[in-house]
């Protein structure tokens, strides 16, 4: 594997950097204080070709690879983890199936406005009672002439609120367990798409995670993505690159982390010297340090891989574990080294402790990771 990032995706990188540094900065602060989308920046990241970076210029994106879109998110996330996961939750789950899994009239028509920013994109899988056991799907659809009518309730839905355009999984034959699950593009507009309501959540305050309710909802049957019965299959490769993201994600708060903790260990004076003298401080941030490059190299492993067109299932999987895991105890350290000023609101360390916990929980959990690297290392997959 070559670790020399090409100068197109260093120049990704430093443009989304300097974005994030000069726009996103204050922005995070506000969307964690208000709760509101961050609309406005989320249009001019349409406009930079970053919500559409890995889409081909023939569909209007910007024609990156998946390691320049991790790139990317990572350094939305430094400052933004909402914005981040919006991003993510767009490209990752809601482009990408019909790029990737798409026929070449459903690309036409759907992705040129997504990847320019203007229609975002959610992925609705979760349901109350199917999280990490997705395939108990309980949404249905029913053919009806040339329609699917689609009733049920989705959960958790990042971007619910704003989607335009939504991957929507239903069982199309019950009896069929997993093998009877489907998946259709849909159109937000569509009477009979409700969002219930929007979660108080812990952090990611500004990415909205909504409840959807579908009722007769009559989606033509050109929508439906690739053939009833392979919707696991859709959501689970779909998942596989998701994953990428959400690990990126995750980078991106422990970086955010760690700089706070350096920045504050300078400046910081216990005991006559600044407390980053103190080898209790420098362990933590040596550790800090190691956990971010780590969980950077796993996650453009898993990016390089996708962009090879290999199968990147355990990768990513093992990418979004590290990583998460990495956010949250990189954090957790954070809030530790700022004392009890990083319990403060004063200080940003306090919602990087937040925002980092989601990124062990969405797209798989922590143990859901644990259960496909277990598969692949005991060569069960
Ligand atoms: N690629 C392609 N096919 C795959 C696959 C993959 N990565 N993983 C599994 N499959 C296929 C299997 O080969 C099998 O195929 P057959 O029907 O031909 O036998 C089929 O799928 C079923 O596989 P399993 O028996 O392994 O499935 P399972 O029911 O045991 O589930 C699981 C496996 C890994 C636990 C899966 O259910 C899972 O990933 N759960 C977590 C769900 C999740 O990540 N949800 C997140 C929701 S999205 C979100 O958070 C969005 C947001 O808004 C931010």
């Amino acid at each position: 594997m070559d670790l020399e990032l090409t100068d197109s995706q260093l120049g990704v990188r430093d443009t989304v950097r300097r974005f994030a540094a000069e726009r996103l900065d204050q922005a995070g602060i506000e969307t964690d204080r208000t709760h509101e989308f961050p609309a406005a920046i989320i249009k001019e990241l349409g406009e930079l070709g970053i919500m559409g970076i890995f889409v081909p210029e023939t569909y209007g994106g910007a024609g990156m690879d998946h390691v320049s879109y991790a790139l990317a998110i990572e350094e939305l996330s430094v400052q933004c983890a909402a914005t981040g996961v919006i991003v993510s939750a767009h490209s990752s789950l809601a482009m990408w199936p019909i790029l990737g899994l798409g026929t070449e009239d459903q690309k036409r028509r759907f992705l040129p406005e997504m990847a320019a920013g203007r229609h975002l994109g959610c992925f609705a899988l979760t349901e109350p009672q199917a999280g990490s056991d997705a395939a108990g799907q309980k949404t249905r659809a029913l053919r009806d002439g040339d329609c699917y009518i689609i009733n049920g309730t989705k959960n958790f839905i990042t971007n619910g609120p704003q989607a335009r355009v939504a991957i929507v999984f239903a069982m199309t034959d019950p009896a069929a367990g997993h093998r009877g699950i489907s998946a259709f593009i849909v159109d937000t507009g569509t009477p009979g798409w409700q969002v219930v309501r929007n979660e108080d959540k812990m952090g990611i305050h500004g990415a909205h995670s909504a409840q959807l309710s579908f009722s007769d909802m009559r989606v033509p049957a050109d929508c439906l993505l690739t053939q009833e019965g392979q919707g696991f299959k859709v959501a689970m490769k779909t998942l596989d690159g998701g994953r990428i993201g959400i690990a990126a994600q995750a980078v991106g708060i422990a970086r955010a982390a760690l700089e706070a903790s350096l920045k504050y260990a300078g400046e910081r004076r216990a005991f006559g010297a600044p407390i980053g003298s103190f080898q209790a401080i420098q362990w933590k941030l040596a550790d800090m340090a190691v956990e971010v490059d780590a969980a950077r190299l796993l996650t453009l492993q898993a990016a390089a891989l996708k962009d090879a067109g290999a199968v990147h299932t355990t990768q990513s999987a093992m990418a979004k574990l590290f990583a998460a895991e990495t956010a949250m105890k990189a954090a957790t350290e954070a809030v530790q080294i700022h004392g009890g000023y990083g319990y403060t609101r004063e200080f940003k360390v306090e919602r990087f402790f937040r925002d980092a916990k989601i990124t062990e929980i969405y797209e798989g959990t922590s143990e859901i990771q644990r259960l496909v690297i277990a598969s692949h290392v005991l060569g069960e997959r």
